[in-house]
């Protein structure tokens, strides 16, 4: 019985992964890890077994890897899988766009695959705001049109229309067996409050937040502000930063439904509605921190948007879960993080 409990969670060990690891436990199912460790350090998975008392399965090894997917399968009885393991770097996409693609499409393609040979249809993928592309109207909602920019936006927007027709195709031959959620994150920040796990990039940072905190920490001299003339509250890029563990939160809630859904697809935002400038995203930091955060504007970064925010309605009225923790909260958890491990989890 209580491997009926069992959640697969492909990309577990990273950024994501180790919080949702966290909330799965809490919740009363049992988080398996799949994870290649291309971008994540199995130290979190101890730091994840100390958090919740026990440590988390950890199969190492990649999700294209379709025999070894079979004998994960083999080894667990899952109720359902969450799917985070993928490649996310925009900038490198661009130059590595096979490598993107074949891991985050081949990846999604083979996990599914294993997962019908195994008799598994519950599905949540880890999808992204960035399949708005530059969405002409704000709050975005998930009726939006959408489209990508680049490689990496456009692995998600693939994978996306793919467990689409596999749900339609399913409807179609009346099997009524898959039964999928795609997840639109917004822009996740913050830190489990135990300050024990968060995010650690490998290299310089691509995103703001972890950007900062190294800042803060004194691993990084100044933040690059990415211009500072956009139609915006102060001109600079405006986002709807959510903390990571209401992030966790909302797949817990997604999970439930999926579990009480026969079979269909659905796609819901995560994000809090509010969006944040660059300028008070650094203000923020400053207070939590307690000191400046040295910075300079700088050009804008090419395929930037000017502002991006969820209409993150319908993740409320269809699974009763909305996002709780203010921007304080999420700088102070990730403050309680960055200055706990400068080195994040050591390399
Ligand atoms: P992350 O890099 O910290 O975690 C991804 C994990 O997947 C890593 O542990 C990595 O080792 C693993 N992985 C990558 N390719 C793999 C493969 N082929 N087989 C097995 N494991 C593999 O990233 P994250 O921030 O935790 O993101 C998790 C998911 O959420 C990703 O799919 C990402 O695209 C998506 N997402 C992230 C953000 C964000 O801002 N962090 C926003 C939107 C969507
Ligand atoms: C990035 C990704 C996007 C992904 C999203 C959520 C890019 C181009 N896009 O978008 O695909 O879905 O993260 O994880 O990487 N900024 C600075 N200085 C910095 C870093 C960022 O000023 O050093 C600004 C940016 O211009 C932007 C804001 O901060 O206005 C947030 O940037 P970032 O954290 O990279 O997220 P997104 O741009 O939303």
């Amino acid at each position: 019985m209580v491997d009926s409990l069992k959640i697969l969670i492909t990309g577990g060990a990273g950024y994501i992964g180790s919080h949702a690891c966290v909330v799965a436990a809490e919740a009363g199912y049992e988080p398996v890890v799949l994870d290649s460790l291309i971008n994540s350090n199995p130290i979190a998975i101890q730091r994840v077994g100390d958090i919740i008392g026990e440590k988390p399965v950890l199969e190492v090894g990649d999700v294209n890897d379709r025999a070894f997917l079979d004998q994960v399968f083999k080894r667990h009885q899952f109720a359902a899988v969450i799917h985070m393991a993928g490649l996310k770097a925009v900038g490198e996409s661009t130059e590595q766009a096979l490598r993107y693609y074949s891991n985050n499409v081949g990846g999604a393609m083979a996990l599914c695959e294993a997962m019908a040979a195994h008799g598994v249809g519950n599905l949540i993928f880890s999808s992204s705001a960035t399949v708005y592309g530059d969405a002409a109207e704000m709050p975005v909602s998930e009726a939006a049109p959408r489209s990508a920019t680049n490689p990496y936006g456009m692995s998600k927007l693939m994978v996306e229309h793919i467990l689409e027709d596999q749900v339609k195709a399913d409807q179609h031959t009346q099997q009524h067996f898959w039964n999928i959620a795609c997840l639109r994150y917004f822009n996740p920040v913050g830190a489990h409050p135990s300050g024990k796990i968060g995010e650690d990039p490998r290299n310089i940072p691509n995103n703001l937040a972890p950007y900062i905190a190294q800042v803060a920490v004194g691993k990084r001299e100044q933040v690059s502000v990415f211009g500072d003339t956009y139609t915006t509250i102060d001109g600079t890029g405006v986002r709807d930063y959510i903390h990571v563990m209401d992030l966790v939160d909302g797949h817990i809630a997604a999970l439930n439904y999926l579990l009480k859904r026969e079979s269909g697809f659905s796609a819901w935002n995560l994000g809090t509605g509010k969006g944040y400038s660059v300028l008070q995203m650094i203000a923020a930091f400053e207070a939590a921190c307690g000191k400046p955060i040295p910075h300079q504007i700088m050009d804008k970064r090419s395929g930037d948007i000017a502002e991006c925010w969820a209409d993150a309605s319908k993740a409320l009225s269809d699974l009763g879960w909305r996002a709780t923790r203010d921007l304080e909260e999420m700088v102070a958890d990730a403050w309680r993080w960055q200055e706990n491990n400068p080195d994040g989890f050591g390399q």
